[in-house]
């Protein structure tokens, strides 16, 4: 099976259990990062822009990994300009797989979880590469 289709797959899992997974994941971030409470807002519409635009980003891994990085490099120096720190920014990525892996099952649910592992090994490596740059 094609990348491509196991990362489809795996947000296929994740809409079945959580339905929008925004709330849970930003619920782990805010306490793993109590900074992070300085963007709060009583609209949480950014939040669901921002798991949206997150989880679109990682479907590219499957077909143009290439695309997806450079995207994770430029929007981890828009992020820090905006006041959000890389150590935040990367820590999005580990709060994504600790509370959405486990709704994966099935006969792919290994394939899933290696993709999820692999690639999020590649944008903290590109995190930690460009993490000081302007
Ligand atoms: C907890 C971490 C994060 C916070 C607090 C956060 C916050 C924000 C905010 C407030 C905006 C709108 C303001 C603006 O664009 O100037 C934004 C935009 C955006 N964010 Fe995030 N973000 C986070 C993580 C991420 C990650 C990991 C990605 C990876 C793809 C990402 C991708 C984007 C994109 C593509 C935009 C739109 C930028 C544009 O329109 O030019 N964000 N983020």
């Amino acid at each position: 099976m094609l990348q491509e289709e196991i990362i489809n797959q795996s947000l296929e899992h994740i809409v079945e259990k959580f339905g929008d997974p925004t709330r849970a994941v930003f619920d782990i971030m805010y306490k793993r990062f109590p900074e992070l409470e300085n963007f709060r807002d009583s609209n949480s519409e950014w939040e669901s822009y921002m798991m949206q635009e997150i989880l679109e980003n990682f479907m590219l891994f499957g077909d143009n990994p290439k695309s997806a990085l450079l995207t994770i490099k430029d929007m981890l120096s828009h992020h820090r300009l905006i006041g959000v720190p890389s150590n935040i920014f990367g820590g999005m990525y580990q709060a994504l797989f600790d509370v959405l892996t486990p709704s994966f099952n099935g006969p792919n649910k290994d394939a899933m979880l290696e993709t999820w592992t692999v690639n999020i090994k590649k944008i903290h490596s590109c995190i930690a590469q460009h993490e000081n740059d302007i």
